[in-house]
């Protein structure tokens, strides 16, 4: 097949720099993939020759696993590297990696970084294609398009839609591509945390603010509850986890004293008993492992666009090829 310019441009960043008809084409690009992942012999030959390194200088289970099952089930060469099994230990710099990668005949990289900006850094400087698998509090993209897969799954359509972002939202690169895409495709966007974890002027981004979970439980068809990162507060950003819960955790009561059926979302890693119970992240409004399993149709409908692939060829592509 001769190989055409991708529908997304050569790297996928941010959903920033998305427009709203390229996000619903790896959406609608994510549908006809799901099915592989049902089948017993999980693979196609869609990416067969691709070489993907997949480079996590963050930890990751989620994100790095289903990057390496959506590039296994669309047939491509993989490799893993971690910051502490690679010579980045040793000082070696970030773009002296990926060209030492480069020198190898790589196609394409996966990157997670702490650092906002280190996947843009990254696509400026090498040719293979890049994918944000997550850096710093900038973007989590494939994130964002995964809950937006899963939002579309049970409400069908996200125009007009109210989603509420809870929590943490200032250190949260899943807020951020969440409200780029939910904006994009037509959705109301409300965020709601503390006021130390909401970032000022947040509102400029065409968000409603709510500074009581009720008021947001109230206004909202969907939650997408964030993980408290402890790991990146040096402190005093909540007087007491238990506290947090108790003013801002998604509970059964709550979602109970709703108007309406209300859908939850968490990307991951959860903690139980924080921002979201236990009998809410395993009850029947959590779609959560939903969004687990569309993770996987949703990175290779990304892999397959960047490598040139077509949305609507998507369905022959799963039967040889890149359709
Ligand atoms: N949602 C998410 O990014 O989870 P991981 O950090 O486990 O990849």
């Amino acid at each position: 097949m001769t190989r055409e310019p991708s529908p997304l441009g050569k790297d996928l960043i941010g959903l920033e720099e998305l427009t709203g008809e390229q996000i619903l084409s790896i959406l609608d690009t994510a549908e006809p993939f799901k099915e592989i992942s049902e089948r017993r012999i999980k693979k196609v030959p869609v990416l067969r020759g691709k070489t993907i390194v997949n480079l996590f200088m963050e930890p990751s289970t989620r994100t790095r696993i289903s990057f390496e099952f959506a590039e296994k089930r669309l047939s491509a060469d993989t490799v893993n590297i971690s910051a502490s099994g690679s010579s980045v230990v040793k000082g070696e710099t970030l773009v002296d990696t990926a060209r030492n990668l480069e020198a190898m005949r790589i196609d394409m990289v996966v990157i997670r970084h702490g650092s906002s900006g280190a996947a843009r850094f990254l696509a400026d400087r090498i040719p293979s294609n890049v994918i944000n698998a997550g850096d710093g509090a900038h973007e989590h993209p494939t994130q964002a398009l995964l809950d937006l897969l899963t939002i579309r799954d049970h409400r069908h359509e996200l125009e007009g839609l109210k989603v509420c972002i809870v929590g943490d939202i200032l250190h949260s690169r899943v807020a951020r591509s969440n409200i780029f895409g939910l904006l994009r495709l037509g959705a109301e966007v409300g965020v709601c945390g503390p006021m130390t974890l909401v970032p000022a002027g947040i509102e400029a981004l065409g968000v409603r603010v709510f500074r009581r979970i009720e008021e947001a439980i109230e206004w909202a068809e969907v939650l997408n509850v964030l993980r408290l990162q402890l790991e990146r507060m040096q402190g005093g950003f909540v007087p007491s986890l238990r506290e947090y819960n108790r003013f801002f955790g998604v509970t059964m009561p709550r979602l109970e004293a709703a108007p309406r059926d209300l859908l939850v979302l968490h990307p991951g890693p959860m903690n139980r008993g924080v921002e979201i119970d236990s009998d809410v992240a395993d009850g029947p409004h959590s779609v959560i492992l939903q969004q687990v399993t569309n993770g996987v149709a949703v990175r290779m409908a990304v892999l397959y666009l960047l490598a040139g692939g077509a949305p609507e060829r998507a369905e022959a592509a799963k039967k040889g090829g890149m359709g």
